[in-house]
C-alpha cells in the first residue's frame, strides 16, 4: 500500500493531493497514484489542490475574465476551454497534455415562465446542454482524460446511464485512448447510445443495472491499463467543479441564494458543493449559495436518507451517516438518474449540509411538467434536468425557497438527449411505474402542458384558421 496516513508529511512539489474524505483517516496520495477508494479505510478520495496564486483574488478574477474574452480568437485550451481557464485551481501543471473539446463556457439563461410556473419571481437555467456532446460531463472528462493520458492508461472506461459514456467516448477519442462503455442493456436512450457509438467506443451492453455496471467498473479498475472515468474518480470531479466558477463569475461575483441540481451518481452535486467551497475558502466569495439536490421519486435514496436526518447535528463531518440503503430496483422515465446506489452519496451530503441545502424527490408526473415548462421558455433539457425546476416548485411551496430570493438551476443535458420522451409527453403516451411496485401495469399520466401536430388541410385558408384558433 502506498499513500500517507494522516499526519505525516505530505512535501512534494505535486499541484496537490488524493485525500481520503473519512475525517478519522485522512490519508493522502500522490497526484499519479492510481486509487479510486482509500486503500485504507474504502472511503471516496477528494483532491486538494494548491492554487497557484493563493491569497490574490484579484488576480485570478481578472485572468480568467481576459482568458474567457479571448476564447474566440484563440486556440489555447487556457483560454477557450471553460476548465482549462481556471488552471490555478486545477491539479495540473502548466505543461499538462490538455485533452479539450472547448467544453464549459454555457450560457445563463433567464427563463421567465419556469419562474413564474416555480413561483418566483426570477430563475435563471445554467445550461449545461450546451457542452460538446451535450452534456454536463464534458468539463469532467476534460480533467479526466488528461489525468489519463498522464497516468500512462490505455483504456478508459466508464458505467454509464448514457451520457458519461457519449462524453468518455468523445475525449477517449481525442486523447487516443481506447474507451470502453458498460451500459445497462435496453435502459439507456437510443440517442446517447449513438453518440457514443459514433465516437467509436467499444460499448458493452449488460444485463442488469447501472449499479450493476459501476460495480462492475470498480472491479475492473484494478487492472493498471484501465483507467475509470466514472465520478468516483476524484480528476473528474475537478473538471466538473469549474461550472461553480464558471457561474459565480457569469453573477458578476454576487453569489445567488440558491443552486439546485438533480441527484443521480452524486457526482454533479459534489462537484458544485467543492467549487463553491475553494471560491469561499479563497476569499473570492463571502458566503455559500444553498445548495440543493434533486432525485426522482423512484431512485431516491439520499432523498430518503436526508429526510431521517437532524441537520442541526451534522454540523461537523464527523456526524455524516456511515451507510446508505440503496434503492434496489430503482425506476424513472427520466433514465439518466435511474441510480439506486450513488457512489459520491457522501460527498454531495457534506456538500448540501454545510451550504445549508435540500435533498428532496420529486414524481414523474412533476418531472415531466417542469420540463415540458422549460421548453417553453424557448430552453429545453432532458428530464433528469427538469428535476430542478419542478424541485424548486416544491420548494417555494414548502417555504424552503423565498419567491423573491436569486435562484440557480443548473440543467444537465440536451433536450435532444431523449426525444422519444418529449414526443410521448405530448402524445399523452408516458407511462411509469415506482420502485417496489414493479409487479403493477404501469400507470400512465398526462402532460398538463401537451402539445400535439395538429392535422390540417393543404390550403392557406385552413393554415390561417389553424393560427387564429391557437393565437
Ligand atoms: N442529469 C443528467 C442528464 C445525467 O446524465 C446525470 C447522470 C445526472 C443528471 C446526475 O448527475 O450522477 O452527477 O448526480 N448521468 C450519469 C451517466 C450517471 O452515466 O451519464 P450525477
Amino acid at each position: 500500500m502506498t499513500g500517507k496516513p494522516a499526519g505525516a508529511a505530505t512535501q512534494n512539489a505535486e499541484p496537490g493531493v488524493q485525500r481520503c474524505i473519512n475525517v478519522a483517516c485522512a490519508s493522502t496520495y500522490g497526484l499519479r497514484e492510481r486509487v479510486y477508494l482509500c486503500p485504507r479505510c474504502g472511503e471516496t478520495l477528494e483532491i486538494v489542490c494548491r492554487p497557484a496564486a493563493p491569497g490574490r483574488p484579484e488576480v485570478m478574477r481578472k485572468q480568467w475574465t481576459s482568458r474567457g474574452a479571448q476564447r474566440v480568437l484563440s486556440e489555447d485550451p487556457r483560454d477557450a476551454s471553460g476548465v482549462w481557464r481556471y488552471l490555478e485551481m486545477l491539479p495540473f501543471e502548466e505543461n499538462a497534455p490538455f485533452v479539450t473539446l472547448f467544453e464549459g463556457n454555457t450560457p445563463l439563461l433567464a427563463a421567465p415562465r419556469s419562474a413564474a410556473y416555480s413561483g418566483l419571481t426570477r430563475l435563471r437555467l445554467k445550461h449545461q446542454g450546451y457542452n460538446p456532446t451535450g452534456s454536463f460531463k464534458d468539463t469532467g472528462m476534460a480533467a479526466a482524460l488528461t489525468q489519463a493520458v498522464i497516468s500512462g492508461a490505455r483504456t478508459a472506461i466508464c458505467a454509464s446511464t448514457g451520457n458519461t459514456a457519449a462524453s468518455l467516448a468523445a475525449y477517449a477519442s481525442r486523447s487516443g485512448l481506447q474507451a470502453a462503455i458498460l451500459l445497462p442493456r435496453g435502459q439507456v436512450s437510443p440517442s446517447k447510445l449513438a453518440q457514443s457509438l459514433d465516437y467509436g467506443a467499444l460499448v458493452l451492453e449488460i444485463d442488469g443495472n447501472f449499479d450493476a455496471c459501476m460495480r462492475l467498473v470498480q472491479e475492473l479498475g484494478d487492472d493498471p491499463s484501465i483507467y475509470i472515468a466514472n465520478s468516483i474518480n476524484p480528476f473528474r470531479i475537478e473538471g466538473q467543479k469549474t461550472v461553480a466558477f464558471e457561474l459565480i463569475e457569469q453573477c458578476r461575483w454576487q453569489v445567488p441564494d440558491h443552486v439546485v441540481v438533480p441527484g443521480g451518481n452524486m457526482g454533479n452535486s459534489t462537484a458544485l458543493g467543492k467549487g463553491f467551497q475553494e471560491l469561499l475558502d479563497l476569499g473570492m466569495i463571502d458566503r455559500l449559495p444553498r445548495l440543493s439536490v434533486i432525485q426522482a421519486e423512484g431512485a431516491a435514496p439520499l432523498a430518503r436518507l436526508f429526510a431521517t436526518l437532524d441537520s442541526r447535528k451534522l454540523i461537523s463531518d464527523e456526524f455524516l451517516p456511515e451507510k446508505l440503503v440503496p434503492v434496489e430496483n430503482p425506476q424513472t422515465l427520466a433514465t439518466a438518474i435511474k441510480i439506486g446506489a450513488p457512489v459520491s452519496w457522501k460527498k454531495a451530503l457534506r456538500a448540501v449540509l454545510r451550504a445549508g441545502g435540500q435533498i428532496i424527490s420529486v414524481s414523474e408526473q412533476e418531472i415531466a411538467d417542469a420540463k415540458a415548462m422549460i421548453g417553453r421558455d424557448g430552453i429545453g433539457c432532458e428530464p433528469a434536468s427538469a428535476t430542478t425546476v419542478a424541485g424548486i416548485k416544491k420548494l417555494v411551496a414548502a417555504g424552503q425557497i423565498a419567491p423573491t430570493d436569486d435562484v440557480v438551476a443548473v440543467l444537465t443535458g440536451h433536450a435532444l438527449k431523449d426525444p422519444d420522451y418529449m414526443i410521448r409527453y405530448h402524445e399523452g403516451t408516458l407511462s411509469s411505474c415506482s420502485s417496489g411496485k414493479e409487479h403493477l401495469p404501469p400507470e400512465p399520466f398526462a402532460g398538463r402542458f401537451r402539445n400535439n401536430p395538429k392535422r390540417v388541410a393543404a390550403t392557406k385558408a385552413a393554415i390561417l384558421s389553424s393560427l387564429e384558433r391557437e393565437r
